[in-house]
């Protein structure tokens, strides 16, 4: 007989107490077996989420969702080990120039990555738009490959933190995804659980962001960073703007595309500027402060390494990348500057158009999306291209026209420029 039950540690978050060591680590195992039900699960998230957690008692939960399965060792990987985690946002192609960048730096960096849910866009998606791609390697593939090419993007392995697999996906049916200490525990299990010896969290704020403010966005990041500290993974985040879509597409194939072109050097400013922002923590995370990722930009060693990369997976990075069947061009019907692009319409545009999922086991489009023509601050002038809609299908269309209507707003006066990067936190 175990000396705890389900209902106790539910009725002593639910009234706003500690829970105890013992308590923590038998329901998230508890959990992990089947031995606690869905639905006492449910209720406990639903008490951390309106009652919270100690620092403790995060910590401890997520050393619990890390025993829960392996934890990867990388020591045969010769070169210091560093990886980034983005909260999710719209357009967030990062990972994809950034990853070959780092290792073209000297790093190693082990990226577990997801899929899209919702308006949030996810890598592996991203990358499956490359004819041959593939995302599930075994852990001695995975660690190979680290140790050859010096950088790997793959899906998790299912025996990676268990616990939060099952728990991810219970919150995103019952309203408990927003849970700081649960956001927090869930992407550090698996980080710390993946071996890596550094960390950067991207962690984004603004409408297209889960975290809708810095204050929140703030709190997250030091949790975090904390929790990797403790754990002995050198781990600093940057709270950087998603009230605006990251370059100028949103979507699979076309994000592809953009990020090959800040590989050979060129791509949006704001998508090179965040690359290079978290190069350098990252090179600095993992005792490589003399690194220069511009110049690994600009001579074509981070673009060997991500053909170097894409090919290690089956990939064809000369391939040709999917196309829509169906383009439609909004235009302005104003003079003006674009004073705002609002990420969160943006994104359910391009999930309405295919490119996103509403369900787990939903396929994703490859060719949809949203291809922006103008950013903030831009000028604009009666007729001109705002937004481009791409889609498999017109029957896609009209429900991506209307989210996307309001997304654009054009005004007489030029807005003044905000900061990518709000703040450092580490
Ligand atoms: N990403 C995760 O991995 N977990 C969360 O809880 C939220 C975002």
């Amino acid at each position: 007989m175990s000396a705890f039950t389900a209902v106790d540690v539910i009725r002593a978050k639910r009234d706003g107490g500690v829970l105890s060591d013992g308590q923590i680590d038998w329901v998230v195992d508890a959990y992990t077996r089947g031995l606690v039900a869905d639905e006492q699960m449910s209720a406990l998230a639903m008490a951390i989420l309106l009652r919270g957690m100690s620092v403790p008692e995060i910590a401890r939960w997520t050393a619990a969702m890390i025993a829960s399965g392996e934890r990867l060792d990388l020591s045969a990987v010769d070169r210091p080990t560093v990886d980034k985690h983005s909260t999710g946002g719209v357009g967030d192609k990062i990972t994809l120039p950034l990853t070959p960048l780092v290792a073209a730096c000297g790093g190693a960096v082990p990226q577990l990555s997801g899929r899209g849910l919702g308006h949030t866009g996810g890598t592996l998606d991203k990358l499956e738009s490359i004819p041959g791609w593939r995302a599930s390697l075994s852990n001695d593939e995975f660690i190979a490959q680290l140790r050859d090419v010096g950088a790997v993007i793959c899906a998790a392995g299912a025996a990676l933190a268990p616990a939060d697999r099952k728990l991810y996906a219970l919150r995103d049916v019952t309203g408990t995804v927003e849970a700081i200490p649960l956001i927090a525990s869930s992407i550090m299990s698996k980080k710390i659980a993946e071996g890596t010896g550094a960390l950067v969290l991207d962690v984004k704020v603004g409408s297209g962001a889960f975290m809708k403010t810095v204050a929140d966005a703030r709190e997250l990041a030091r949790t975090m960073v904390a929790l990797g500290d403790a754990h002995g993974v050198r781990t600093v985040a940057l709270l950087t703007d998603m009230a605006t879509p990251l370059g100028l597409t949103v979507g699979n194939a076309v994000e592809v595309a953009e990020s090959v072109q800040v590989l050979a050097g060129g791509g949006p400013a704001d998508v090179v500027e965040l690359t290079l922002a978290l190069a350098r923590e990252m090179l600095d995370a993992a005792g490589l402060p003399d690194a220069d990722p511009a110049a690994a930009l600009r001579d074509g060693r981070a673009m060997d390494a991500w053909r170097t990369m894409i090919r290690a997976q089956g990939g064809d990075p000369d391939a040709k990348l999917p196309t829509a069947n169906e383009v439609e061009v909004v235009r302005a019907d104003t003079d003006g500057f674009v004073e705002s692009v609002d990420a969160y319409a943006i994104g359910v545009a391009a999930w309405r158009l295919g490119a996103g999922r509403a369900r787990k086991e939903d396929p994703v489009s490859a060719a949809a999306g949203v291809v922006l023509h103008k950013r903030p601050g831009d000028p604009v002038r009666v007729g001109e291209p705002l937004y481009e809609l791409r889609a498999d299908d017109t029957v896609r269309l009209p429900a991506a026209r209307a989210e996307a209507a309001l997304a654009v707003r054009v005004s007489a006066t030029a807005p003044s420029a905000s900061p990518l990067v709000i703040e450092r936190i580490g």
